[in-house]
């Protein structure tokens, strides 16, 4: 039985290898990391991540060919293929600092895989890495193996949280990367049979390494290009007076732009774009490509400019102050139908907000208060400014609205759209301000209720 050990227990790795276990029944998958609470919840009834669909598939074969561990050594010694799913977070201090990946979890995963292992190995590159990082991982492997030999692949996942086990189930592509070699095409084969189980032929492609590499972080500046792109356009058409919903209708409609992934936000959050695009430009940089890393970086700064000018907006709308106002801020995930708060424009929103001393009345149907509190920084017993004092989290959503001056919608829940707004407006104060983030809301009837709705790219 072909034994597979996956090394990080996250948003990618739990999903994906309940996906493998679920498919390939002859494959045995343990799932391990050093976080014992992570693990712990992975064998409980409450898993630790919230993904439509993921209970079901991970009931069905835990137990049977998918296991969650902590005996990290033991699990990585008995594979024959590992995949590296840590995270590579950016870099927050030294060379680099700001913009470069932090490969120091990887790094240590190589070497534990290095100090254990005592058969030969495949090594999948399944986090989100720096171009040439499978040369550095090889480096570390070879110089201290005793003999064992390794096969590094690159297989970039390119799942989306909130519609993970459908885009794990049905990818537009598995991309696999590897060396030119017979032990490298060898390696690549092993791989391309395990998603055979599941993943039509035709999208299994396989690449070098370096294009596999690379493919990942273009793919995702690509798309977040895409969202600043019509994010700058919702500016212009709110100076104008014209409708960006209009406006990427009609440039979707041309079949080599799409209609998807053209929705203005308030901007785009998550825990991948942002890094990916400054890993990106951080290594244009290193080869000396100055252009091409400005490029890049006007993405990230579009989006920034977007979260500040929604928060400018809600405060020049509402006479120039939020001071002692209490705001409602509904949903705090970065997207619907998931719990992950990571690189949330929420976040960005109720800082801009307390700033203005304003009073926030917080409510997610997804994320925990504890969440939340973390994010907000009001645990902090140095907290200096304060300010956890103006800031409420509740479980109920119209709870959050009553007395409130302002309504902010920070995530495009579905149950947004449905809300008894007329109870709503009752119970806030007067003039009621909603300021939409996402466009979820029928702008129209609900100033027939009688609020002031402000939507992103769209006449008021
Ligand atoms: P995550 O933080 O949810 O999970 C990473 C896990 O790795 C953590 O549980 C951590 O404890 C564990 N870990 C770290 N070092 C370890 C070690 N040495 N040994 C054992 N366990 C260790 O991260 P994630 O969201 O799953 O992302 C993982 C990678 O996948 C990143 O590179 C990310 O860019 C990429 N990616 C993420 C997504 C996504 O939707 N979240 C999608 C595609 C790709
Ligand atoms: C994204 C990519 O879509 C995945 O392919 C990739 O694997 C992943 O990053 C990764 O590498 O981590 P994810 O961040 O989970 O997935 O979610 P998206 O659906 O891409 O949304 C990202 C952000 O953009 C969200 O805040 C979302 O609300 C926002 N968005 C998305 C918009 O503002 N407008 C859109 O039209 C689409």
């Amino acid at each position: 039985m072909l034994k597979i050990c996956c090394i990080g227990a996250g948003y990618v790795g739990g999903p994906t290898m309940a996906i493998v276990a679920y498919k390939c029944p002859d494959i045995q998958v343990a799932v391990v990391d050093i976080s014992s609470s992570r693990i712990a919840a992975w064998n409980s009834s409450s898993l630790p991540v919230f993904e439509p669909g993921l209970d079901d598939i991970v009931m069905s074969c835990r137990g049977r060919n998918l296991f969650f561990s902590t005996d990290v050594e033991k699990h990585v010694a008995d594979a024959d293929i590992i995949f590296v799913s840590v995270n590579t977070p950016t870099k927050r201090q030294g060379l680099g600092a700001g913009k470069a990946a932090d490969l120091t979890y990887w790094e240590s995963a190589a070497r534990l895989i290095a100090d254990v292992s005592t058969s030969d190995k495949i090594v999948v590159e399944k986090s989100t890495v720096p171009v040439k990082t499978a040369e550095a991982i090889e480096r570390i492997l070879t110089h201290n193996s005793n003999g064992v030999r390794f096969q590094i692949l690159s297989n970039p996942e390119f799942l989306a949280e909130g519609t993970a086990i459908n885009d794990l189930l049905h990818p537009d592509r598995v991309l696999i990367g590897g060396r030119s070699t017979p032990e490298g095409q060898a390696a690549v084969n092993t791989l391309v049979s395990v998603y055979a189980h599941w993943v039509p032929a035709d999208r299994i492609i396989s690449m070098g390494l370096w294009s596999a590499e690379i493919s990942k972080l273009a793919a995702n500046a690509f798309l977040a290009q895409r969202i600043s792109s019509i994010n700058a356009m919702s500016a212009l058409c709110e100076a104008t007076s014209a409708d960006v919903t209009q406006v990427a209708y009609a440039v979707g409609k041309d079949s080599r732009v799409g209609h998807r992934f053209l929705n203005a936000s308030v901007g785009y959050g998550g825990s991948c774009f942002q890094k990916d695009i400054l890993n990106l430009v951080y290594i244009c940089e290193c080869n000396g490509l100055t252009e091409v890393a400005n490029y890049w970086k006007q993405v990230v700064q579009l989006n920034d400019y977007q979260k500040s000018r929604f928060v400018k907006r809600i405060v020049s709308s509402m006479f120039n102050t939020v001071a002692q106002k209490k705001m409602a801020i509904l949903g705090f995930a970065f997207k619907k139908d998931t719990g992950d708060t990571r690189e949330t424009p929420a976040i960005d929103v109720c800082q801009g907000l307390l700033r203005d001393n304003a009073h926030l009345s917080i409510y997610d149907p997804q994320v925990t208060e504890e969440q939340i509190r973390h994010d907000l920084d009001m645990d902090n017993p140095d907290e200096t400014h304060g300010r956890s004092k103006q800031i409420n989290i509740v479980s109920d959503v119209y709870e959050a609205t009553e007395g409130a001056h302002g309504v902010c919608i920070m995530t495009e829940w579905d149950e947004f759209k449905t809300l008894d707004y007329e109870r709503i407006f009752k119970h806030m104060q007067h003039p009621s301000f909603i300021f939409d983030g996402r466009n979820v809301i029928d702008a129209d009837r609900l100033r027939k209720i009688g609020f002031i709705v402000y939507s992103i790219g769209k006449p008021l």
